[in-house]
This record gives C-alpha cells, structure tokens and sequence, in this order.
C-alpha cells in the first residue's frame, strides 16, 4: 500500500464515496440528555456556564424531556436539586423527594422515554461529599446502605434504570442486592465505574450545587493520570451486576474508553461532562470556533473511541442536527 499505487484521496474525492467509507456514524440512538431537576413550577433557571441549560421545575422538564424523545433521544438522566441538605442526604433516598416525584411524573407523561436516575449524595448532604462522613472521611461502608435506599426508592418511583457516581467501593453489589431483594431484578444498574477525580466538573457543580464544602474528591474518584486502574474498576463494577459500564469525563479521557472498549465486551457509556460543554459553548461565543461542528466531532470522536452511548448536553442540539434541522 505506497504511493502511487494506493492513492488515500481517491476514496476522499466526493461525498458519497466520503459516506460510503464512513468508518462511524453518531445516531441519536446513542444519545442521553442529562437534566437538573428543581422544585417548584414554571422555573427554568439558567446556569450561567451552561447556555442552553437550565435547572427545570418537574413541569418544565416533562416539557423539555418530551421535546428529547420526540426528536428520538432514547434516554434521559437525571440530577436533583433537593430543597433541604443534611449530614445523610435524606431528601437523596426521601419517598416524596424530588427526583422521586420527577421520575413519577415523567414515566406518567412519556412512558417510551427511559428515565435513568443518577443514584449519589452529593446534592443531598451539607457537605457536598459523594459520601456520609466519619469526622473528615467519606466513609464508604456506611454510605453504602444510604446508596442503595436511594437506588430502592428511584425504581419504586418507577426508574427505568439507576447510575451510581458516588464513587464508593462495593456500591454496585449493594443496589443489586437491594434492588432484587424488592423485585425489581429487571432494573438495569450504570455504573459510572471508571470516574475520575476532574475539573471539568466545574459548571456542574453549579448547577446541580453540589460543590464539596470542604477538601476535595480524590479519596474516592480516579486520579487522572490512571488506566490500569480504570481495568480493575470497571471489572469490580461487572462482578458486582453492573449492566451497563460509564467513563467520565469523555474527551480527555478517549484512551481509555477506547481500552475498557478493547478488553471489556459490556455496553459502555461516556459522560461528556459539563467542562467539556461549556469550552465549546464559550470558544462558539467568542466567534474563535465554529460550536456546532465541533459539537458534532466531539460527539462522533467518542463515538470512535469506542462508546455506544454517550451523555451529553448537547443532546437535543446534536439530535436535530442528526434530524437534518
Ligand atoms: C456527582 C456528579 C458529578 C457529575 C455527575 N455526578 C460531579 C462531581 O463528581 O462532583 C458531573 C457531571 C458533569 O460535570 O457534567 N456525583
Ligand atoms: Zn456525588
């Protein structure tokens, strides 16, 4: 294969032969639009360093998750923004909290739409830790059981799957645990198995207020310069009863979604998290790079990468640009 006799470009002469060897093409299929949802009705608060994305009243997000599935978005997951916080994040596991009574109302509303529920503390506790704390340590035996209450009461409000971030060791094991001892065995578990410790969770945690009040994540997410560890993770995750397998954050961390790909032959998914968003959405604004092409690579890199599902927040822009609108 030299020059002259393989010539690359011929293939590349024209857009039919262009899409005939089109090696990966992004469906909305692969598409899960992550949602805040807050008390209330009619607000539609926007986060400062997400334009176009908004902490939704449970009547504003049925509105905008009908607007998902319409556009063929199979799934939504979604993120509460209690209106209390304690030291155990009851409002996370409380039979009438938010995220309980959004779920109610979405499977009520669009029951075609799959309502995957982020299952963490962080949002819930006054801290902001993933976990329930002993004096300065997340402790992890303990916040398992409040985990899985929280897993328990989101399928009880009619979950069409769970997804722990936390972080915590031996979490999947016990919401499956739970989860089949209350007969909802058919509750798939998304396991955010590989999450690492990163800054691009930024604007996230302004807008689901779930910034730690004190020290940081690193006891219990990924340090960013692992991968082998990310292996050990995801095969933990797998033996616990995990179904579907996460990374996050995407973009920066492509090698490894691209390895868990090679070696793992579970479903996997990829977080392109809130940082990643909100660069492209603050480089379109300064006019320095065009926002909707480089939406569309991002996406159909991590696609490549090795991903089948990938959450984002461009979700409903990139379906309509995949709609042909
Ligand atoms: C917390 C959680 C975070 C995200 C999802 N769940 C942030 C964190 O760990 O502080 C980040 C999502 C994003 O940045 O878009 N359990
Ligand atoms: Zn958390």
């Amino acid at each position: 294969m030299l020059f002259p006799d393989y010539r690359p470009r011929r293939l590349r002469q024209n857009e039919t032969f262009r899409r005939m060897i089109r090696e990966t093409s992004l469906s909305v299929n692969d598409l899960i639009l992550p949602l805040f949802v807050i008390d209330g009705s009619g607000v539609k608060n926007p986060i400062p360093s997400m334009p176009g994305q908004y902490q939704l009243s449970i009547d504003n997000l049925v509105k905008t998750a009908k607007q998902a599935c319409e556009l063929g978005i199979p799934a939504i997951m979604l993120f509460g923004i209690p209106k209390s916080k304690d030291a155990l994040g009851t409002s996370a596991y409380a039979k009438n909290g938010i995220v309980q009574r959004a779920v109610s109302a979405l499977k009520n509303k669009i029951p075609e739409l799959v309502v995957i529920t982020d299952v963490c503390l962080c949002q819930y506790t006054d801290h902001g830790h993933c976990g329930i704390l002993d004096g300065n340590i997340i402790d992890n035996d303990s916040t398992l059981d409040l985990l899985a209450r929280t897993a328990l009461s989101h399928a009880k409000a009619g979950a069409d799957m769970v997804a722990p971030s936390d972080m915590m060791d031996g979490r999947v094991a016990e919401i499956r645990g739970i989860l089949d001892e209350n007969s909802f065995s058919n509750i798939p578990i998304m396991s955010y198995s590989a999450k690492y410790c990163s800054a691009y969770y930024g604007p996230f945690r302004e807008a689901a207020d779930s910034a730690p009040k004190f020290g940081d994540r690193k006891t219990y997410q990924m340090d960013p310069a692992n991968a082998l560890e990310a292996i050990r993770e995801v095969t933990m995750d797998i033996e616990e009863g995990a179904d579907i397998i996460m990374i996050k954050p995407a973009l920066p961390y492509l090698d490894i979604i691209c390895r868990i790909r090679d070696e793992i032959d579970l479903p996997l998914a990829a977080y392109n998290v809130s940082g990643e968003y909100a660069m492209i959405k603050a480089a379109d604004k300064m006019g320095w790079i065009d926002g909707k092409k480089v939406m569309m690579e991002t996406l159909t890199s991590i696609k490549r990468a090795g991903a089948e599902m990938i959450l984002t927040y461009f979700a409903i822009e990139a379906a309509k640009e995949l709609n042909g609108h």
